[in-house]
């Protein structure tokens, strides 16, 4: 898939020979991420836990002569977080940048309609993954004393009926902040961009799947408690429209350049204003 942001793009190399971890690559905002960083000079690590999607970007990838290795890792856990940096850093002996991308909410229901246990898998989804990867990153980024991490939140913070993922986006800001402050002494950047609503065209893995082959329920007022959602959000929108996973990957690869060296504990809402 192109558009006039992957085609601008090609004239840019702000990453060139830069090693990009990209998250949850197989698709969305991850996989446009992983083109745009390519087209820009960087070589890519694809990580998701769905082979045939990783499959699909490594190949986009290599296809448009981007060096591209995939990692199929289930990043819900602190083994399969450093698994993959691990496996990047044989690949390719450093980990220049880092984007956070895994996340997306489950279900969109007022609160008191979550189950204990759906709480916990939206935190699972959403904010866990970057816990676990920064945690596995740092000591590799504080050895080369350089390091660029770009993780992604939502508007979701100031919207209706995701409350549990809302939390997992909160405690990412606070993260990227923090970070921001822990790791600048050792040449570490850390940013956040927060996505407004995004049309995924070729989204195969449905977010109600909570593991490989397993789909949750949904309640049925599902599509009702959708719909409101998106017009609260569109309502506080200065742009009236949904926006494309190019206009994300356009901020995430700006902030995880040098074009973003001395910009650190930031937040770019790239949501049409909302
Ligand atoms: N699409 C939007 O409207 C929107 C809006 C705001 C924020 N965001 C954020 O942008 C990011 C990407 O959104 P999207 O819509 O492109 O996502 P998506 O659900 O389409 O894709 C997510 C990818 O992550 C992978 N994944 C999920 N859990 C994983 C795990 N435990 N280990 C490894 N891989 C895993 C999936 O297989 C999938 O390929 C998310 O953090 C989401 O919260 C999206």
């Amino acid at each position: 898939m192109t558009s006039t942001l992957d085609a601008r793009a090609a004239g840019a190399r702000r990453l060139k020979d830069k090693i990009c971890v990209v998250t949850g690559a197989g698709q969305g905002i991850g996989a446009a991420t992983a083109r745009r960083l390519g087209q820009e000079g960087g070589k890519i690590v694809v990580a998701d836990r769905v082979a045939e999607s990783a499959a699909r970007t490594e190949k986009e990838l290599r296809d448009q002569g981007v060096e591209a290795k995939t990692v199929l890792v289930d990043l819900g856990t602190f083994a399969g977080a450093q698994s993959l940096m691990t496996q990047a850093l044989d690949a390719y002996g450093r980990i220049d940048v880092l984007v956070n991308n895994v996340g997306g909410t489950i279900w969109m229901k007022p609160y008191h309609l979550y189950t204990e246990e759906e709480v916990k898998l939206e935190i699972d989804r959403s904010l866990f993954p970057t816990l676990w990867c920064c945690l596995a990153v740092l000591p590799i980024m504080m050895k080369q004393n350089a390091g660029s991490i770009v993780n992604v939140g939502s508007q979701s913070v100031r919207g209706l009926y995701r409350a549990p993922y809302a939390a997992s986006k909160g405690g990412i800001l606070a993260l990227t902040k923090v970070l921001s402050m822990e790791y600048g002494r050792h040449g570490i950047r850390v940013n956040t961009v927060s996505p407004g609503g995004t049309d995924i065209p070729d989204r195969v893995t449905p977010r109600l799947m909570i593991e490989p082959g397993v789909m949750a329920e949904d309640v049925d007022q599902a599509e009702e408690f959708r719909r409101e959602m998106v017009a609260d959000s569109r309502n506080q929108q200065a742009l009236k429209r949904r926006g494309t996973p190019e206009e994300q990957a356009a901020a995430i690869a700006f902030l995880a350049s040098d074009d973003a060296s001395f910009i650190t504990g930031e937040a770019i809402n790239c949501s049409g204003g909302q």
